[in-house]
This record gives structure tokens, C-alpha cells and sequence, in this order.
């Protein structure tokens, strides 16, 4: 009895220490992303510790090994489908990307949770991957189970922030979207059964953004005459109204004490109004300070989410645009590891460390010609845009305000640099000149792509001699 709460003391202090964990989501979902090896450096000299990865792509396994950064690797969407309908899928894929990669110890990747999917249930995916979630989960957890590291690595599943909500904006009437009530409850069954958490996105700048209701300083965890009641209950950020309006829902559906992790939020500094470095300095400052404080919401106070994954670690120029021209400027850091502004994420009141060594292209980019016919320049433009990334001209975004034919460049530069500036890349019927000099305007920087394609066939060697460390330091391990 003694024995069995001295037990309960001792876990419950390893909880509490833990409660505040921050850690960053880290997708790869660039034309040109920074080496894995740089990020981990990164990682380290800003003392973040654990991160979310959206896949399992074994150059970031490769480059995270040996750091003890606590890692979540992620099943796309893609594959639920086949993984929910074979056992013998889902051994493989645990075997290939979980197993040979923890089974090498503290050389090998500090593997804790297994995502299954990313945000599955998001609202404009319909029912293309709902049906297959809980399935993969329950043949993920069996093969982890049957390697004995079901103890070790948790199944997940990431749900977005509209899988949840309350039409009177009210936290109390919090509820689980309707279509995915009977998925919600045996998610969370299976999910108290194993012990893992609640994996959640938070959004309180897509809330801010499709809500005229919702004040900036609301969401800006500013102090503000705004706040809002809630039968006794006052809520003063637009993070607690969130969170709470989750807490109610899985309230309703029976699984009031289920732990939350926080698996994505963040605010982005470019392609919408008021996504700037600055607001987004303020709201990560006061998330922060927030979940270090451990104040908890009014549902559930003193009792922050278990850990927070900011989104994102770095800009990625190839995300989807589907909810907004913003999605590829959540990074707290630039696409090239710069911070953007500074934020306490495990480094202390030290500034943030920017990427080192990091290697791009030559000092080359493309604008228009000035001295030819522009009458066409536009549709030209309006080409590059639709494979380069010119989200920062949107309304808003921080080359909106570049007059013509400023933009026209800025479209033709990044067409130009996502074609590592191949000289047919600068062509563009004639109109297009290569240049030595920064054309970069105000806050408008003119990209410059990192050098990555050289070194590929590099990496293919790296991995294949690691890979093959690996299966030795396995088979070892498994003898002794
Ligand atoms: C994981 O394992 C599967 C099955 O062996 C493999 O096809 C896949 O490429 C691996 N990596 C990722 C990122 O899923
Ligand atoms: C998921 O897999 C199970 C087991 O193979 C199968 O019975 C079920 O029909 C599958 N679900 C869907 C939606 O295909
Ligand atoms: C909008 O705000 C008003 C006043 O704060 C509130 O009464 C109303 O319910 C809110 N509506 C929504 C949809 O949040
Ligand atoms: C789930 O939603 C449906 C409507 O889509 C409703 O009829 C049903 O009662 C709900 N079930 C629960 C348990 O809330
Ligand atoms: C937010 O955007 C609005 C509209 O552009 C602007 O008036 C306001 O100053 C911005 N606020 C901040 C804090 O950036
Ligand atoms: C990232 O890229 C993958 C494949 O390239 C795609 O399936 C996924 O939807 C992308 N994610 C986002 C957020 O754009
Ligand atoms: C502009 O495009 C039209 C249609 O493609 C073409 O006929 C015209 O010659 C072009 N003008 C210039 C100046 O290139
Ligand atoms: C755009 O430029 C105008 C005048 O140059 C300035 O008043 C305005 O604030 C700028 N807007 C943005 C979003 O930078
Ligand atoms: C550039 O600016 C002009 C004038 O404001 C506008 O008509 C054109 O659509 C813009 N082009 C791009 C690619 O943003």
C-alpha cells in the first residue's frame, strides 16, 4: 500500500515535470528543405526536445539518432487505407520505420509516439480517410505490441481544430463534430485503453481569421476589456476558449479526464492580415508564458496540456493552400533557419540560434525586363506562380505592397530559384534577366534557394552505410 503510493508520488511528480513540454512540428514539405543534419543542430543549440514529424522519412531518422530528442514519427494519409486492411502491412511498416530505428538504443531515434495520419478528419477531406483510422490504429498498436514497445511508443491520432466545436461559441457547449461522433468515441476508447493522449490542433489564428467575432488581442493573449463569460466561467484568450470547447466534448462523450497534447499550434508572419513576425512574436510570447505558468484553463486549471508542438519549426514553400494563403509561413523560423523574431523554446532568455553553415544557391536572381513590351509580363507571372511559391504577394502578405512590375520579378525570382536556377528557368518569352544585385524591397525579400540537389546523390551513400549499421547494431542487440 506504502509501496503503491510512494508509486503514485513519483509518477505523478514525472507528469507534472514534463506538463509543460514544448516541442516544434517539423514537416518537410519544401522544394529545397534544409539538410536534416542542420535542423537537429538547430534543435539542439535552441534545447528543444521533442518533435513532431509528419512522416518517417529516414534521413530525419538518420540525422535525430543519438540526439535523445523525444520524436513522434507520422503515417501519412496516404497509406491508412492499406494499413488499416492488413496486419501484415501495418508489422512492416512498424518494423521499417519504428523498430530498426529504437531497437539501436540511445545511438538510435527516442521514439514516443506513432501518428496515425495527418489531421485525418479535417472537414474538407470529407470521408476520404475517416474510415480508416481507427483500424490503423488498432493494427499499428498490435504490431508495436508485438515487438514489446507498445510500453514505449504510444499510437496517436492528430486531430485538426475543426473536428471539434460550439456554434454559440460558448466553451460549455463544447461538442465533437457530428459526423464524427461514433469515430470520436471508439477513437478515444481505444486511446484510454493504451493510455495515449488526445493529440489536437489549436488554432487561434484560423479561428481570429474566419471569425470577425474574435479580437486580434484575444487571440494575442493580451489583456483585454474583450473577455468573454461563459456561465461563471471568464475567458480571457481565444487559446482556453479553444481548449476548453474540447474539454467539453470529450466531456459529453464520457472521457472527462483524457489527457491533451496540443499537437499543432502556431501563428504565421506572412500571405494574410496581420500575419506578421511581430503579432506572431506576441502570441507565441504569450503561449508560452501561458503553458509555463501552469495556470491550466478554467475547465480544467492547473492542469496545462501534457506537452505543446508548435507549429511549425521552418517555412515550407510546398504546402497545401487549402485553408489559406498563410500555410506556408508558420515556421518560427525562416525556410532557411532564421529566426524570425524571438521566443522562448527551451533556449531560456538567450536570443534564438539561427541555422549554421547553411549553403545557397549563387547570388543570382531573376527579374523582368525592364526595357521590353510588359504588355504580357502578367500572365507570365501569373504561370511561375502556379509551381513557385508567391504567397508573400497576397493581400496582407509582405510583397503585396511592391508595385508593378516589382511583383512580376518577385514571381519570376522564385520560379527562377525553384529551378535551381537553371538559365531556361529566367526565360519566360524573353522577358526575364538574370542579375547579380539583391532585388529585395522593404520587408520583401527576394529568395535566394538553399543548394540541396547537389549533395543528394551524397546523402544516398550517408544512408545506405547507416542503414546498414543499424540492421548490424540490431541483429547484435537481439543476441545479446
Ligand atoms: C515506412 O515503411 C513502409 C513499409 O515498409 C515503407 O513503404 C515506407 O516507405 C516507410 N517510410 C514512410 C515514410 O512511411
Ligand atoms: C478496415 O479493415 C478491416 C479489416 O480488414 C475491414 O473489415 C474493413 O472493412 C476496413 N475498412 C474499410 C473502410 O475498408
Ligand atoms: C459573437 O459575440 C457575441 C458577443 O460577444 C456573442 O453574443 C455571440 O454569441 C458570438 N457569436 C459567435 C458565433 O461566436
Ligand atoms: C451522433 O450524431 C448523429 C447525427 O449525425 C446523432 O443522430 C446521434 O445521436 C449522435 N450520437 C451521439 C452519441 O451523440
Ligand atoms: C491587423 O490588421 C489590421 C488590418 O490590416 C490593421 O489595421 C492592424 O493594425 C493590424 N494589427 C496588428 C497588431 O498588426
Ligand atoms: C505535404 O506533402 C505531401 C506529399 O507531398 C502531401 O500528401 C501532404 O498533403 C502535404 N501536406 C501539406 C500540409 O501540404
Ligand atoms: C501577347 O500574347 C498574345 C497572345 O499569346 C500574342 O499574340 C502577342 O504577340 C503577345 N505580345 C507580346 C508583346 O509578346
Ligand atoms: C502599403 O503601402 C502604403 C503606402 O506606401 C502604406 O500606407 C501601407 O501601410 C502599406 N501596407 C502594407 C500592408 O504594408
Ligand atoms: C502585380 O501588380 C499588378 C498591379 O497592382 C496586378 O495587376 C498584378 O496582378 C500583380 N501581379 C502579381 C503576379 O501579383
Amino acid at each position: 500500500m506504502l509501496l503503491n503510493l510512494c508509486l503514485f508520488f513519483l509518477l505523478s511528480t514525472a507528469i507534472s515535470i514534463t506538463a509543460q513540454a514544448i516541442g516544434v512540428n517539423w514537416g518537410t514539405n519544401s522544394s529545397h528543405p534544409l539538410p536534416p543534419d542542420k535542423v537537429v543542430e538547430l534543435l539542439k543549440s535552441n534545447k528543444i526536445t521533442k518533435v513532431k514529424l509528419f512522416d518517417a522519412n529516414p534521413l530525419v531518422l538518420q540525422a535525430l539518432s543519438g540526439s535523445n530528442i523525444g520524436v513522434t514519427v507520422g503515417i501519412p494519409n496516404s497509406m491508412l487505407k492499406s494499413l488499416n486492411s492488413s496486419t501484415k502491412v501495418a508489422e512492416s511498416w512498424v518494423h521499417d520505420n519504428v523498430t530498426r530505428y529504437v531497437s539501436s538504443g540511445s545511438s538510435g531515434v527516442r521514439i514516443e509516439y506513432v501518428a496515425i495520419g495527418d489531421e485525418p478528419f479535417q472537414q474538407s477531406y470529407g470521408e476520404q480517410y475517416h474510415p480508416f483510422v481507427i483500424g490503423t490504429a488498432m493494427n499499428i498498436q498490435t504490431a508495436l505490441a508485438r515487438v514489446s514497445l507498445a510500453n514505449q511508443v504510444k499510437v496517436v491520432v492528430p486531430c485538426s481544430y475543426d473536428s471539434f466545436q460550439s456554434e454559440s461559441g460558448l466553451p460549455s457547449k463544447g461538442h465533437f463534430r457530428l459526423d464524427l461522433n461514433k469515430t470520436m468515441i471508439e477513437l478515444l476508447t481505444f486511446l484510454s485503453k493504451h493510455h495515449s493522449p488526445f493529440f489536437v490542433t489549436i488554432s487561434p489564428f484560423i479561428i481570429f481569421h474566419q471569425n470577425k467575432n474574435i479580437s486580434l488581442d484575444f487571440s494575442l493573449f493580451k489583456e483585454t476589456k474583450h473577455s468573454r463569460n461563459d456561465g461563471h466561467k471568464t475567458y480571457k484568450n481565444s487559446f482556453d476558449l479553444g481548449y476548453d470547447t474540447l474539454v467539453t466534448a470529450l466531456s459529453t462523450v464520457g472521457f472527462p479526464q483524457m489527457d491533451i497534447v496540443v499537437a499543432s499550434i502556431g501563428w504565421p508572419t506572412d500571405g494574410a492580415t496581420n500575419a506578421t513576425s511581430s503579432t506572431a512574436e506576441t502570441f507565441m510570447k504569450g503561449l508560452v508564458v501561458h503553458l509555463r505558468s501552469k495556470s491550466g484553463t478554467p475547465l480544467r486549471p492547473r492542469n496545462p496540456p501534457l506537452e505543446t508542438y508548435i507549429l511549425s519549426l521552418l517555412d515550407e514553400d510546398q504546402r497545401s493552400l487549402v485553408t489559406g494563403n498563410f500555410e506556408r509561413h508558420w515556421g518560427v523560423f525562416t525556410f532557411d533557419g532564421q529566426a524570425k523574431y524571438n521566443v522562448d523554446l527551451g533556449q531560456g532568455s538567450k536570443n534564438l540560434a539561427n541555422a549554421q553553415y547553411v549553403e545557397y544557391l549563387s547570388s543570382k536572381w531573376c527579374v523582368v525586363n525592364n526595357n521590353k513590351d510588359l504588355s504580357n509580363a502578367t500572365a507570365s507571372a501569373l504561370d511561375a506562380c502556379s509551381s513557385a511559391d508567391c504567397t508573400a504577394l497576397s493581400p496582407g502578405g509582405s510583397c503585396f505592397n511592391i508595385s508593378w512590375p516589382a511583383n512580376i520579378s518577385y514571381a519570376f525570382n522564385n520560379y527562377y530559384q525553384l529551378h535551381d536556377q537553371s538559365a531556361d528557368s529566367c526565360d519566360f518569352g524573353g522577358l526575364g534577366l538574370i542579375t547579380t544585385v539583391d532585388p529585395s524591397v522593404g520587408n520583401c525579400r527576394f529568395r535566394l534557394e538553399l543548394r540541396t540537389s547537389h549533395s543528394e546523390s551524397l546523402y544516398g551513400t550517408y544512408l545506405f552505410k547507416w542503414m546498414i549499421s543499424l540492421t548490424l547494431n540490431t541483429i547484435i542487440h537481439n543476441f545479446m
